[in-house]
């Protein structure tokens, strides 16, 4: 069984970037519902299983990816967040920096980037900031509605969820103003953190 985990900051603690509103029912309506679709979907999965019925294991892939995916793109999210007085913002240091700068060029020229990338997705899904092993460097990339973002061999190390659920209610349908506005709450320490991980 999958839990919800803990939300390392209060619902209203990413004000005024991102609405208690929008965090409380972001947290406790969306990330909890895959939670509980993908136990559902898994449980139902290995009765079929018991079962020898294949074609209904087959079937239940696509929930199991759907909320699996919802699940682990919402709880790498909410710890690659932090409120601005509790180091969210500003700009990494260290190691994660110096990649950024050999594989972007500058902070600044990711931003811009990561940014355009994000913004630009059709429909819903997400902006990533990964590590890829094989080149041993920092790629973006872009994942359609919970698609992990493993399925395209990158470690994910910042998210930037895109779904309309995740700033209408404040931002309406200005995605580019929500966007431009979240690296005031990027959590610069647990990006560095999963850098340091995938490496
Ligand atoms: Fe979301």
């Amino acid at each position: 069984m999958y839990e919800l985990p803990e939300l390392p900051y209060d619902f209203s603690a990413l004000e005024p970037v991102i609405s208690g509103a929008i965090m409380e029912l972001h947290y406790t309506k969306h990330h909890k519902a895959y939670v509980t679709n993908l136990n559902a979907a898994l449980e139902k999965q290995s009765e079929a299983a018991r079962k020898n019925d294949l074609a209904e294991v087959i079937a239940l892939q696509q929930a199991v990816r759907f909320n699996g995916g919802g699940h682990i793109n919402h709880s790498i999210f909410w710890t690659n967040l932090a409120p601005e007085k509790h180091g969210g913002g500003g700009e990494p240091s260290g190691d994660l920096m110096k990649a950024i700068n050999h594989d972007f060029g500058s902070f600044a020229t990711l931003v811009e980037k990561m940014s355009n990338k994000s913004v630009g997705i059709q429909g819903s899904g997400w902006g990533w900031l990964g590590y890829c092993k094989e080149k041993k460097g920092l790629m973006l990339a872009t994942c359609s509605n919970q698609d992990p973002l493993s399925t395209q061999g990158l470690v994910p190390l910042l998210g930037i969820d895109v779904w309309e659920h995740a700033y209408y209610l404040q931002y309406k349908n200005v995605r580019a103003d929500y966007v431009k506005n979240i690296w005031k709450v990027v959590n610069w320490t647990n990006v560095a953190e999963r850098y340091s991980k995938a490496k």
